[in-house]
């Protein structure tokens, strides 16, 4: 869906970096939208939610006086319009210098259920809609010789679990594929930053019923993330210590891990 909104006015020598994030409208990615405008960043912000986009982007474009922030309606799993989209944004922002994916989906499966349906919605808007996305961006970037790519991943792809096999596994191919675009674009000047969030409070841990020790903010986490972004970093846990965790986690011998109920 195009954008009718004219962003706000810039001469050549105060241009501002473009960024687009795909899943920004609510928590994560919305707090990162947020963070980016206030960074000085124009924002074009994605979801299917056109009234929460909307939101976020009139919040932004309120505490900025300024149109930073546009709203674009997109649903990632529609794959075959993501080049028009794309090319749609190009031609909106005058240009994308950060290219963002935040959309994700973690519906439960019960403790002995496999649901097919549930599982290819996680692998269609976690793995898939990230390869179409960040696909659109490496191909921009190693063009241009810079940029900046961000997936949203979680700790939830270091092992496969018992209580989210599909989900894990998305997650996990995020890593995968992330670092080897990094592999591949590093070399073209482009920075790739995989994130890795533990708990963080959003709609997504709503539909979960475990406990979340040490939760922290979407704000918290969109912190993190631009200090990754800025630091140039390859990888980064958010809090830092789930790093340390995992650690342990990954540690832990299969004929342990199988019998635990997480
Ligand atoms: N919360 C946590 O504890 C946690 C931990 C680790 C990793 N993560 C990851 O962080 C990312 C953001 O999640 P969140 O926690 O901020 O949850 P959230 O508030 O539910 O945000 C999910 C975002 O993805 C968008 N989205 C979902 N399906 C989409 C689709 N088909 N097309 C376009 N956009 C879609 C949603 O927008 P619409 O519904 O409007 O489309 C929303 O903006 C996800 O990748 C998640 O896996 C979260």
């Amino acid at each position: 869906m195009a954008n009718s909104s004219k962003l706000a006015a810039e001469s050549p020598l105060t241009r501002k970096p473009r960024a687009v994030i795909v899943g920004a409208s609510s928590g994560i990615g919305a707090a990162l939208a947020r963070r980016l405008a206030a960074e000085g960043y124009l924002v074009a912000a994605l979801a299917r939610s056109k009234s929460e986009l909307e939101a976020v982007c009139g919040q932004i474009n309120a505490a900025t006086g300024e149109t930073r922030a546009l709203a674009y309606e997109h649903d990632v799993t529609d794959f075959d319009a993501i080049p028009t989209m794309f090319q749609q944004l190009m031609k909106d922002l005058g240009g994308i210098d950060v290219l963002v994916y935040c959309a994700g989906a973690m519906p439960r499966p019960e403790p002995d259920e496999f649901s097919f349906e549930k599982d290819k919605l996680m692998m269609d808007t976690n793995l898939l809609g990230a390869v179409a996305w960040l696909g659109q961006g490496a191909t921009l970037f190693q063009r241009m010789g810079g940029g900046k790519l961000v997936g949203i991943s979680s700790v939830s792809g270091d092992r496969g679990r018992v209580l989210n096999p599909a989900y894990n596994a998305s997650k996990a191919g995020v890593d995968t594929y992330l670092e080897a675009l990094r592999n591949r674009l590093t070399r073209h000047g482009v920075h790739v930053l995989t994130v890795k969030p533990g708990f963080v409070e959003t709609d997504m841990l709503k539909n979960s019923p475990s406990s979340h020790p040490g939760k922290i903010t979407p704000d918290e986490c969109a912190a993190g993330i631009w200090k990754a972004m800025r630091g140039r970093k390859q990888l980064v846990y958010i809090p830092w210590y789930w790093r340390w965790i995992m650690l342990v986690v990954k540690l832990i011998p299969s004929f342990i891990f199988r019998r635990l109920s997480f």
